[in-house]
């Protein structure tokens, strides 16, 4: 079975997606981790994220980075926002991602484009959401929870322009894929959120 859960930065795609592959035994991948590493690699070779070419070398990026803890930081979201625009991005980093998806066993991804791109097969797709400002103050508060500065406008035009780059670019937008189920996490605590997937799954299997 694979599960595709995608959806915008800090909508509760990430929680969901984990919590979905615990329960039901399933590896997991979150490919927003290797637009990310090729964000942060762009930034280390001295890159400019908006050239294709410069974007496109970064994605050799060693697999050891990829337990970075740098990748979590707003900085590489944006890095990674902007390299992930470039279609020969994309298709470096397709394989891996199918070849998770397609592994014996089945699979939980969580990204933009798995119900659209990497697996349109998928027995259950997700599509995880919630309001700008919702999403801008949870972010917020793992910051300040973790001792990092933080400006709640700030987050919020930050993402506002990451939603817009990721929904408005050509090659595998962020968009709703054909027969996924939205959750929207706007009013939902964590535990519900994720009670919400599991019985969509458990739907999708009955
Ligand atoms: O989910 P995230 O915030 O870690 O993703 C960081 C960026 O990577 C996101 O702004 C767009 C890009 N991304 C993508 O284009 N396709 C994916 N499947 C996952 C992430």
């Amino acid at each position: 079975m694979i599960i595709a859960v995608d959806g915008p930065t800090a909508s509760g795609k990430g929680t969901i997606a984990k919590a979905l592959a615990a329960h039901f035994g399933l590896p997991h991948l979150d490919t927003g981790l290797l637009y990310r590493a090729v964000g942060r690699q762009v930034a280390l070779n001295g890159g400019d994220p908006d050239s294709p070419e410069d974007a496109l070398k970064a994605t050799d990026f060693p697999d050891a980075m990829l337990d970075d803890p740098e990748l979590r930081n707003e900085a590489t979201g944006a890095l990674a926002s902007r390299v992930s625009i470039h279609p020969d991005v994309r298709k470096a980093l397709f394989e891996r991602q199918r070849a998770f998806a397609t592994q014996p066993g089945g699979a939980v991804l969580d990204g933009r484009d798995i119900g659209t791109v990497i697996a349109p097969e998928a027995e259950v797709k997700l599509y995880v959401t919630a309001t700008t400002e919702v999403r801008a103050r949870r972010r917020y508060d793992e910051m300040v929870a973790s001792g990092r500065e933080a400006s709640l406008p700030a987050m919020i035009t930050d993402l506002e322009a990451r939603d817009a780059r990721d929904s408005g670019r050509k090659d595998a937008p962020l968009t709703v894929a054909e027969g996924a189920l939205v959750i929207d996490t706007t009013a939902l605590g964590r535990d519900e959120a994720i009670a919400t997937a599991v019985e969509a799954v458990e739907a999708a299997n009955s």
